[in-house]
């Protein structure tokens, strides 16, 4: 009798080229286009528009949950609803994983989780960041316990990779729930306006509270970036969530150990007398302090962070002479600039992750002060403004901090000032450094000079005008060496290339401890 034949090895390939279009149809194509017809990317088609062409890796493809329970183990669950492996982004390697909202509603069992946790542990090996695409209806009510088991080793794994490698998280469509955590526990949020993020929803919050409120006021987008600060960045759809995450990781390093890429410097150095257009010499009218930047940063290019949230204080990326900078301005055109609970909330955690990832500071500043009010104290102000101190005395980056106009009392020190750590600070003639403002200061120290004068309001003028020749110059620091050069504002863009550039090879030595602890 003939041996039995093996069949041939076109005929197994054949096989698997069927199984696996089977399998990457995910829920189907009538879920499929569903997705599609509510304007949204299907999982697979976010993984291609992230990734370089033809760089996708898919790992576990073929993993199955174990549950038997709700008829789990004959339901059909392609890749138990996650789609999860490595690919390139600007020719540089990442790991991911995007819910494919198409099985099950996206919604994370065990196989599911341990699938993201597995990404989340060769990226730290690797030292690549991982990219998180959100769209899931949370945790798999089938699967009870098991998927609490994975979303907390989701978790987990979030902090471990914390401070290694970037982590960002795109919100496509819902996340819910619990779920919402994994995203905060991330360096960066990106939230369609398509996508709601909440920890109870409209509903439960109508039984419990008795509240109406819609999924959009409750975790839209809008609501995130404005009210809540939970995300960083709102993207009208997918598209756009996915060219802000390209951008963003193309400003940073693969990991903590390295320096961000290099690019190539923009050759303009020349002086720009232009920037004495932007601010205005009277410090009490306001300017968009964005003007500024991108005076400053190569090609005109910022890439804000949080932009509608806490707008006193504006953060973001961009670069100078080629190489990533965080920046920290003050915004004159918002609350005049003040610091507040969310500015310091804003910017702490920015310069900490600047500093967690090697990318070098530049703050530039015009601040009246901490903001004064009952609710900013009683909510908390000393505990959330010394955020902003802790973060910079303990960041040892690079940090060049070039003071524009006002920079007063507490807020001037937690603005980077020399004594928090500041490598070379820099001030523009206009700058007036002091404990306060001339007027106050003036009506403090010199009340009884100015009650018992002939004429009450020339002898005040006379005092302010005199106080404010004294301290409220930038002249004053520089004699005390807190200020290094005083400036002409139209070299500015040179003076902190310049100083960027001596500051490559910083080494700041601190004590080994586990860990400061800074307030929360
Ligand atoms: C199992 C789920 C699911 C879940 C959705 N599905 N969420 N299956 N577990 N958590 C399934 C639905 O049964 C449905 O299956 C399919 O996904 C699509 O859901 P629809 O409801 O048809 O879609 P839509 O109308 O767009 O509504 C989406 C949704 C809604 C808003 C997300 O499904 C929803 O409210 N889901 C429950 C959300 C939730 O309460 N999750 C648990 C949160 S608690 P079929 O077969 O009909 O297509 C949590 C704890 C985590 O997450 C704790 C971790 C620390």
């Amino acid at each position: 009798m003939a041996a039995k034949k093996s069949p041939t090895m076109r005929k197994q390939v054949d096989q698997l080229t069927v199984k696996r279009a089977e399998t990457r149809l995910g829920g189907g194509e009538a879920r499929l286009q569903k997705q599609r017809d509510a304007g949204k990317m299907t999982a697979r088609e976010r993984i291609g528009a992230l990734l370089d062409e033809a760089t996708f890796q898919e790992i576990g493809l073929y993993r199955r949950n174990r549950t038997t329970a709700f008829g789990m183990d004959t339901a059909d669950m392609p890749a138990d609803g996650v789609v999860t492996g490595t690919g390139a982004v600007f020719g540089r390697p990442i790991h991911l994983a995007s819910q494919d909202f198409t099985v099950v509603g996206g919604s994370a069992g065990e196989t599911h989780s341990l699938k993201v946790v597995q990404m989340m542990e060769s990226a730290l090996k690797c030292g690549t960041p991982f990219v998180f695409i959100n769209d899931s209806g949370g945790a798999r009510i089938q699967e009870g316990i098991d998927s609490l088991h994975g979303y907390g080793a989701v978790f987990y794994e979030n902090v471990k990779l914390s401070g290694a490698v970037p982590q960002i998280s795109i919100i496509s469509g819902p996340c819910a729930g619990g779920a919402a955590y994994s995203p905060a526990l991330t360096d960066f949020i990106i939230q369609t306006r398509k996508a709601h993020m909440f920890i109870t929803g409209p509903n439960v919050i109508k039984q419990v509270t008795g509240e109406d409120v819609t999924a959009d006021a409750l975790g839209g987008a809008d609501t995130h970036m404005s009210i809540s600060g939970v995300n960083h960045f709102v993207a009208d759809d997918d598209e756009q969530a996915i060219l802000i995450a390209q951008k963003l990781l193309s400003l940073l390093p693969q990991n903590n150990t390295e320096d961000p890429q290099v690019f190539e410097p923009d050759p303009y150095v020349e002086r720009d007398e232009t920037i004495y257009d932007i601010v205005p010499t009277d410090g009490n009218k306001g300017y968009d302090v964005r003007d500024v930047i991108l005076k400053l940063v190569d090609h005109q290019d910022f890439l804000e962070v949080q932009a509608g949230y806490a707008m006193n204080l504006v953060i973001g990326f961009a670069r100078i002479n080629g190489r990533t900078i965080g920046v920290v301005a003050n915004q004159p055109s918002s609350m005049a600039g003040v610091l507040d609970i969310n500015a310091s909330d804003k910017g702490s955690r920015f310069i900490r992750f600047c500093n967690a990832f090697n990318i070098p500071l530049l703050t530039l500043v015009d601040v009246p002060g901490f903001l004064p009010g009952v609710s900013q104290e009683t909510g908390g102000i000393i505990r959330h403004g010394a955020k902003m101190l802790y973060a910079y005395a303990a960041a040892t980056v690079p940090k060049v901090t070039v003071v524009m106009r006002k920079a007063y009392g507490g807020a001037y020190i937690a603005m980077c000032c020399k004594d928090l750590g500041a490598d070379s600070v820099f001030a523009w003639p206009t700058a007036e450094i002091a404990v306060m403002g001339a007027e106050g200061a003036a009506s403090v120290v010199f009340k009884k000079e100015i009650e018992t004068a002939d004429d009450p309001d020339a002898k005040r003028q006379e005092l302010i005008d005199e106080y404010r020749n004294v301290y409220s110059t930038p002249f004053m620091a520089a004699a005390r060496g807190l200020v290094d050069d005083v400036i002409d504002p139209a070299d500015t863009r040179r003076y902190v290339a310049m100083a960027l550039e001596i500051l490559i090879n910083k080494r700041e030595l601190r004590p080994a401890k586990k860990h400061g602890l800074g307030p929360v």
